[in-house]
Parts: structure tokens; C-alpha cells; sequence
């Protein structure tokens, strides 16, 4: 029998079709995804055998690929275990998760915080912890997939509010009585806008009904933060003075922080309730110890604060360049900038002719955004230099030109 024969072969033609109709109706609707291989080196990365400009990596400040990051997990592998194989409350619960977790409470000034294997387990985990059918979530309408399916998972009532409109979220939390269990969850910067939850007036909101909050800032941490010379406390609730009013911070250590896992920052005994009764935390084997040494070493360089510096320079230079060229980006409120392209088409078309220029920056099509909002999300990291930003705009007019999209109003 040939080893590659797949099991919905001829004897099991209703899983056959399902297979052929779902990929088809997802290519007639230009959503077909197709993976390939990216070799990020900085700036730049290796896309089909060719060194482009990477211009979608969520390495906000480099950091994955630091030399004293890189070094101390190296030293971390070759002294420890590759993984502890075992969940935490078992035999999983190793001396550096312990250290990074203390040192992740201080960054984020909370009282303590909890490791989770990814950003998007820590928010299933939390979610479905503390909200049941008795309780409702209030949610923005541009919330991650992570928060959505937390939700869904929970059983809770979710009702979804327009983006960032605090207003329409007062509406609904006057609807509801003050003794339900209610929660307000929101993104500090959003992954597919870039733009910032109006933290301050949502916070006093909810504060006014009773509700928690909750804070999904994993493009916002590290990144962001209150600062005085040195990054004091990480995250956008930080930058808008409003730590103190937000519950629960959920973050990822893949992205601003170059290194791998999630994390909640929250108070001792809300960490208390997740070690007993989050299943994402319970039921999973815990971080590795080299991944932890990694992070700590991490979290060091990105309290300096110099290279938020740079990458705040740099989202100044590429975003005015770009509405320079008619391309509308809004405010440049972060290292999140979407070229609104709208069809989905056209918005790979316009991906393929940039990495044709030498740019790589990836369409993002519905479901990740609506449908009809297609776009290219475009990151900006400390590591560009002035030369590769000039070089980015140029391929931007060029490409944009060849796809009709300069001379009309983009968004
Ligand atoms: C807002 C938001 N939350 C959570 C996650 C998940 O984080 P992780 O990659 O650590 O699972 C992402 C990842 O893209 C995200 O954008």
C-alpha cells in the first residue's frame, strides 16, 4: 500500500466532496490560504529563495534575535531540559517559570502573574474560568479570534459592542442588572488596526456597572508603557495611566518581547482561582525552561526603553511616507499600519506585486478581518534602517501604481 495513500480515499466519497467543495468555495471566494516558507533575518527574510524586506513580523523590537537572548536560551538548553514534560501543578513547575512570572507582575506592575503556553491559551483559559452562563461578556467587535473563541467557550452571554465605541457599551451595561457577573474585554492595540482602545473612559464605564476588565495587550506590551527614560510599567493600560484600573492583562511573549508564550497579569488571588480552575493552565505541559531564560534576558533589554525609541521613529517615518503617496493609513497610533485595499484580490495582487519589488507584507483577508476589508497589515520594527524604510515606500508607489491603486483614494 502506498505510504502517502490518504484515508478518504475512494471508499469514503461524502468526506471526499466535503473536503473538494470546502476548498473550492474557498478559492472561487479568493480566500484560499496557502502556507510557504519564511526565513525572518532581521529586517529582511528569505520568501521563495529570495532576500526581501520583511515588513509583517511581529518581532516588534528584534528581540528574537538578540545575541544575549539567543545565548542565554542556548546555555539554557545545553544545562536543562528541553522540556519538563509535565503540567505545572504535576511536576512541571521549574524554577525559571517562577522567576519569569514574578518579573512579569513588575513589568506590568500587578501583583502577580501566570505563565500559559501561548497568548491565545492564556485567553481561553482565563475567559472560560471566570465567566459562566450566569455572566456577560461585552466584547469589541474587533477583538481577536482568541477572545472570541474564549467567549464562545465560556457559554456566557456575549454582546458585542461597536469598535471602541464606549457609548454604545454604557447602552448595553445600563441594560443589564447590577448583580450579574459582567465582564469587558478589549485589545489594548488592536492586531488588524493598530489603533488604541480608549482605555480611560471604557475603564470608567465598567468601573460604574461593576464590571471586570479585561485587556488583551499583546501588540501593545512591551511596545508600550509608561516611561521615564527606562520602560517603568509595560503595556497601553500603562501608557493611558490606567493600570490600576484594569483587572486582568493578558499578553503574548512572541511579539514585542521575540520569545514565546502568554501570560496574565492580575491580582494574587484572580492567579489563585486560574492555577485551580483554568484548563489551558491545568491541563497542558508548562512552558520550557530555556524559553523562560530567554525571556527574562529579553524582558531586560526591553526595559531600557532605546528601542521603543527607534521603532517609534520609524512607524513616524513610514506612515507619513505612505500618506504621502495617497495610501491612507490613519494616525500612526503603533507599529500597526493596515493599507485598507477592501477586495480581497486586489489585495493579494497588491501583496504579490510588493514581493515582486523585494517587500514582504502579507494580505490579511477575512475571517481575520471582514470581509470586504481586506488589507495588507504592515509592521514596522526597530530593527528597519532609514535606507530600508526609503526602499519600502518606493516599492509601495511602484507596486501600488502597477495595481491601480495610487491616484484613487485607497480607504
Ligand atoms: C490580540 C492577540 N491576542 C492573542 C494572540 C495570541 O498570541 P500567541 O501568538 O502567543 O498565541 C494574538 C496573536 O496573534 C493576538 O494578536
Amino acid at each position: 500500500m502506498d505510504s502517502k495513500h490518504n484515508s478518504y480515499g475512494d471508499a469514503n466519497n461524502l468526506w471526499n466532496n466535503f473536503l473538494d467543495c470546502q476548498l473550492a468555495s474557498l478559492g472561487k471566494s479568493n480566500l484560499y490560504r496557502q502556507l510557504r516558507i519564511v526565513n525572518s533575518q532581521g529586517a529582511t527574510a528569505i520568501v521563495n529563495g529570495k532576500r526581501v524586506l520583511h515588513l509583517c513580523s511581529n518581532d516588534y523590537l528584534g528581540l528574537s534575535e538578540n545575541a544575549q537572548v539567543r545565548r542565554q536560551a542556548a546555555k539554557s538548553l545545553s544545562s536543562l531540559h528541553i522540556s519538563g514534560c509535565s503540567s505545572r501543578l504535576v511536576a512541571g513547575n521549574h524554577p525559571k517559570i517562577v522567576e519569569l512570572e514574578s518579573q512579569l507582575a513588575c513589568h506590568r506592575g500587578t501583583e502577580d502573574s501566570l505563565v500559559y503556553p501561548t497568548g491565545y491559551t492564556a485567553n481561553l483559559g482565563v475567559i472560560s474560568a471566570i465567566a459562566d452562563k450566569e455572566s456577560v461578556i461585552y466584547s469589541d467587535e474587533l477583538n481577536h479570534a482568541s477572545i472570541i473563541d474564549a467567549c464562545r467557550l465560556s457559554g456566557a452571554n456575549v454582546r458585542i459592542f461597536a469598535h471602541n465605541n464606549v457609548d454604545i457599551l454604557r447602552q448595553m451595561l445600563d441594560e443589564s442588572p447590577r448583580s450579574q457577573k459582567k465582564i469587558v474585554i478589549t485589545e489594548g492595540i488592536f492586531s488588524m488596526d493598530g489603533d488604541v482602545a480608549p482605555l480611560k473612559q471604557l475603564c470608567k464605564v465598567a468601573r460604574e456597572h461593576g464590571a471586570l476588565v479585561v485587556v488583551d495587550d499583546a501588540h501593545g506590551d512591551f511596545v508600550f508603557g509608561a516611561k521615564d527614560g527606562r520602560l517603568l510599567f509595560s503595556g497601553t493600560p500603562a501608557s493611558l495611566c490606567v493600570n490600576d484600573l484594569v483587572d486582568i492583562h493578558i499578553s503574548s511573549m512572541s511579539k514585542g518581547l521575540g520569545c514565546f508564550g502568554g501570560y496574565v497579569a492580575t491580582s494574587t488571588k484572580m492567579r489563585d482561582l486560574l492555577v485551580n480552575k483554568s484548563r489551558q493552565f491545568i491541563y497542558t505541559s508548562a512552558l520550557p525552561e530555556h524559553l523562560c531564560a530567554a525571556a527574562l534576558v529579553a524582558l531586560k533589554m526591553a526595559k531600557k526603553g532605546s528601542l521603543q525609541d527607534k521603532l517609534f521613529r520609524n512607524i513616524r517615518m513610514i506612515s507619513s511616507k505612505l500618506r504621502e503617496l495617497g495610501f491612507c493609513v490613519g494616525a500612526p497610533c503603533s507599529q500597526i499600519i493596515p493599507v485598507i485595499i477592501g477586495d480581497e484580490k486586489l489585495a493579494m495582487k497588491f501583496s504579490e506585486q510588493l514581493l515582486k519589488e523585494g517587500v514582504f507584507a502579507q494580505a490579511i483577508r477575512y475571517p481575520t478581518v471582514k470581509l470586504g476589508a481586506a488589507r495588507l497589515r504592515i509592521t514596522i520594527t526597530a530593527m528597519h534602517a532609514t535606507d530600508q524604510i526609503e526602499y519600502a515606500i518606493g516599492a509601495f508607489e511602484e507596486a501600488g501604481k502597477r495595481c491601480g491603486l495610487l491616484g484613487c483614494r485607497v480607504r
